[in-house]
Order: C-alpha cells, then sequence, then structure tokens
C-alpha cells in the first residue's frame, strides 16, 4: 500500500474531533495536528514502531494519536483514557474515519499494573497530564504504567524542565532514553485571570526503548 505522507497525515488529523467541555484537572488539551502527525510519522518512518503493530495511546482523549497511528496501518491501536466524555469523541473519530484497527478502554491509567497488560503492547505513545493542576507525578505515573505495558518502546511528551528527572528514573528503570525533538508546545490559558489564550512551554519529544 502506497505510504501516507506527512501533509496528508496532518490535513487528515486536522478533521479529528477534540474535547467540546475540557476539564481542567484532568490536563485535556488536545495535541495539535501539525505535532501529532510530526511524533507519529517520525515512529513510524524512522524507527518503524507503527505499522503492524500493537500500540496503546495512554490518556487517549479525543484520540488524535491513535486515530493518527491507525491510519498508519497499526496492527491495532488501543486507548485508554479515564473520561468517557473524552471516549465518546474518541469513537465518533474512529467511525468518522472508518478504522477497525482501533478500539479503547475507559481506566485510571495509574491503575493499570496488572499482570494482564504486561507488556502486552508492542509499542506506547502518549501525550500525559504533565502533573500540573494538583496531580504532581502524574506524568510519571504514565510513564512507569508504560514501561510496564510495552515490550519495544514509549513515546511521549514531557516538559524540558523535567528531563534531568526522567533521565535518572530512567536509569533506575533501565530504560534507554533518547531525547527526538524539542518542540515548543502552545498550552491553553487555564485560569480566567490568564491574559493570552495560551503560553509556549519547552517540552521535549522522548522515545524510551526497552532494554
Ligand atoms: C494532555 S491530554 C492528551 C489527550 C490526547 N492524547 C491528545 O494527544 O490529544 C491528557 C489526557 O489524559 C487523560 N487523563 C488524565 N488523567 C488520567 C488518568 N488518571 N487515567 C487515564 N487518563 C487520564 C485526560 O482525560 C486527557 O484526555
Amino acid at each position: 500500500m502506497k505510504k501516507m505522507k506527512l501533509k496528508e497525515l496532518e490535513s487528515c488529523l486536522q478533521q479529528v474531533d477534540v474535547f467540546e467541555e475540557p476539564k481542567l484537572l484532568l490536563e485535556q488539551y488536545p495535541t495539535r495536528p501539525h505535532i501529532a502527525a510530526c511524533m507519529l510519522y517520525t515512529i513510524h518512518n524512522s524507527f518503524d514502531d507503527i505499522e503492524n503493530k500493537l500500540v496503546a495511546d495512554l490518556g487517549c482523549g479525543c484520540g488524535v494519536l491513535s486515530v493518527g497511528a491507525a491510519m498508519l496501518e497499526a496492527g491495532f491501536c488501543v486507548g485508554f483514557d479515564i473520561d468517557e466524555d473524552a471516549l465518546e469523541i474518541c469513537k465518533r473519530n474512529m467511525d468518522e474515519f472508518e478504522l477497525k484497527n482501533i478500539d479503547v478502554v475507559q481506566c485510571d491509567v495509574c491503575s493499570l499494573e496488572s499482570d494482564s497488560v504486561s507488556k502486552r503492547f508492542d509499542t506506547v505513545i502518549m501525550n500525559p497530564p504533565f502533573g500540573t493542576k494538583h496531580n504532581k507525578g502524574m506524568d510519571m505515573q504514565f510513564l512507569k504504567t508504560a514501561f510496564h505495558m510495552a515490550r519495544t518502546a514509549v513515546y511521549s511528551l514531557h516538559k524540558t524542565s523535567t528531563r534531568e528527572h526522567i533521565l535518572k528514573k530512567a536509569k533506575d528503570w533501565n530504560v534507554k532514553m533518547e531525547i527526538i525533538a524539542e518542540l515548543r508546545y502552545d498550552l491553553p490559558a487555564s485560569y480566567k485571570f490568564h491574559k493570552k489564550k495560551s503560553v509556549d512551554i519547552e517540552v521535549d519529544f522522548i522515545r524510551f526503548s526497552m532494554k
């Protein structure tokens, strides 16, 4: 089958519906189509970690990463999220694109540590909550679960300011860490008193490989 181009992927992902009433405490902001497309394209083309692979998307929200992975011909992609409203939108997106190689599970990612998911996925992809909304440490909880589930690699976004801490944790957990790209990420301003609509923060796109 003909390989999908980056522009083509990005323009499909622009049609993915996003959160209607984002929940602040769950850090519900969607990955922008341009960033999502670049992430997935790199995972697919540079590392061959999507096509025919079993992929998990932790904190899938409305599914921009899952939908993109399914379009790049993941063997199967499972999106996990705690929020049923987000998952409803995610299912709508799956239906609109007529994707059959994708499904969702409603659960708290932090309690997904049972044997039933241990090393069950080739690849884990995620844009986790950064742990900035009274949920400190949530980014690390997501990583811990991702390492538990992945056989080959985990791809994730993290605030650059946490890089040293993550490096140390990756070492403790015996996981190899590679910064693939440094991004400027526009986070929607979350409080009424914020004057700007969004704030730019520095974010690392990281690949972790299981040793
Ligand atoms: C930054 S958003 C990313 C959404 C989506 N993956 C994307 O890239 O557009 C983080 C997502 O994590 C979900 N989430 C937050 N805490 C969670 C938890 N404990 N378990 C599962 N999902 C959670 C939120 O509902 C939200 O959809």
